[in-house]
């Protein structure tokens, strides 16, 4: 097992690196839940507004962009090191911009509900664009933890 560098210039060991990426894969899941769930609110025809669920999808594109640069410094940049052309590297990143892109949809459709927050429209676009986005990550997270992880494990 060998040591990545840190943002901050520490060295961190690979089973720590690892620990805290699946750290932060709980605080997105429970950040996209709540969004989940606030969605359903937000969508109600006498729902008070997209104040609490702008807030919410704000601070999950901050764990979002955050997590994504600490996979590519302490996982996805070691395993292309290591394993070469064999590394999963380049369809996980191709992942991380779908799921970038899904996010971006759901800010544009925040953006359209707060322009006219009385069009059903609007809000059922939202609710769309949140289902998706729950979605991809979810399933880009449990390949991340069942395979990616394991295969980080036994070769760094
Ligand atoms: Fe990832
Ligand atoms: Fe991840």
């Amino acid at each position: 097992m060998r040591h990545v560098l840190q943002e901050d210039g520490r060295m961190e060991g690979e089973g720590r690196a690892i620990a805290r990426l699946r750290t932060e894969h709980q605080d997105i899941i429970r950040t996209l839940n709540i969004v989940g769930d606030e969605a359903i609110n937000a969508v109600h025809p006498k729902s008070n507004g997209t104040k609490r669920i702008s807030k919410l999808i704000l601070q999950l594109g901050v764990l979002l962009k955050t997590h994504f640069a600490h996979e590519q410094t302490a996982l996805y940049g070691p395993l292309r090191s290591t394993l070469g052309g064999d590394s999963p590297t380049d369809s996980m990143l191709e992942e991380h911009r779908s799921i970038q892109r899904a996010y971006e949809r759901v800010l544009a459709a925040l953006a359209e509900c707060e322009s006219q927050a009385s069009s059903s429209q609007a809000r059922e676009g939202l609710r769309f664009h949140i289902d998706s986005l729950q979605g991809i990550t979810t399933e880009h997270i449990r390949k991340e933890e069942k395979i990616i992880f394991w295969i980080a494990e036994l070769n760094l």
